[in-house]
């Protein structure tokens, strides 16, 4: 495996790879859920490329930037072992120049839930990957369904701009016990995970009811807020009932594809999850 941590070095060395390459771009702090996307990318590509970095631009003032775990030394080594064969390792000079003065903005699917309240994160989000997949040049690039909005941003971007890369959306890997495996859990207390676990089994509670025939949106967004709100430290931000592919709140039935989202903090650590129904 080689590391580059210019972007000079990185096509250099991307030039020698045979296609297709897979990217897996990710912010570090490297767990199951992660692996399960490189693994999925090692199948689908003969060469599998990644990105490090933490992106200051998609943190918001008072989010954990200076807090977000690092730790190149273990990403690299388990990149290694998954199998990737050229990783890109920028510094913030880098990635952000002195005069660097562009920002990728997308519309629509950015207006609500996450960004509404994390102004300016998702600029930030489609900024960065736009410049990851320029310097590294994909077939594919893989994403998970965990951050479901990011996801629908990805797509748009790549849609609007026409970016030659083909999306490819994995499924949420969680912890044996439902939680969504998330850098962000090793800030929970024992008890804070307990409760946690209320995120997946409220989506599960109404994903079940939604397979057993209820239609009703107020009905399925009360079933899993009813779950959440029930554990003494949740601090729920949204539970929203959205449109699959315009993020519109659903009112009345379900009639289209739509996802279920959550957001809800634990003391100080907020989650997100999210569950998709579908309409057959
Ligand atoms: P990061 O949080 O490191 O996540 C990297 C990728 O792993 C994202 O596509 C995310 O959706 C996926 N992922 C995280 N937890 C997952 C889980 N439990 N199951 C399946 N997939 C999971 O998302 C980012 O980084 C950044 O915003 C980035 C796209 C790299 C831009 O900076």
């Amino acid at each position: 495996m080689k590391i580059a941590r210019t972007i000079e070095e990185f096509r250099a060395l991307r030039r020698e790879l045979p296609g297709p390459v897979g990217l897996f771009p990710t912010l570090g702090a490297l767990h199951e859920g992660h692996l399960a996307l490189i693994e999925r990318a090692r199948g689908e590509n003969a060469s599998v490329v990644t990105s490090l970095f933490v992106n200051p631009t998609q943190f918001g003032p008072n989010e954990d930037f200076s807090l977000y775990p690092r730790d190149e030394e273990r990403d690299c080594r388990l990149f290694r072992e998954a199998g990737v064969n050229l990783v890109f390792v920028p510094s913030l000079e880098e990635m952000y120049p002195a005069g660097f003065d562009v920002t990728v903005r997308v519309g629509g699917v950015t207006e609500r839930l996450e960004g509404e309240r994390r102004p300016g994160h998702f600029d930030g989000v489609a900024t960065i990957v736009a410049k990851i997949f320029t310097v590294t040049q994909p077939d594919r690039a893989y994403f998970g369904e965990k951050d479901g909005q990011q996801l629908l941003v990805i797509r748009k971007l790549v849609r609007d701009l026409n970016l030659p890369v083909e999306i490819v959306a994995c499924p949420t890997v969680r912890d044996p016990d439902g939680l969504a495996l998330s850098s962000r859990n090793a800030y929970l207390s024992p008890e804070e995970r307990e409760q946690a676990l209320s995120l997946s089994r409220g989506l599960r509670l109404a994903t079940k009811a939604f397979a057993d025939g209820e239609r009703g949106a107020d009905a399925l967004r009360r079933i899993a807020r009813r779950e959440i709100e029930a554990q003494s430290l949740s601090d729920i931000d949204y539970v929203a009932l959205a449109d699959a592919e315009t993020l519109a709140e659903v009112e009345g039935e379900v009639t289209r594809p739509a996802l279920l989202l959550v957001a809800v903090r634990f003391g100080k650590t907020r989650l997100i999850d999210n569950a998709r129904l579908t309409v057959d």
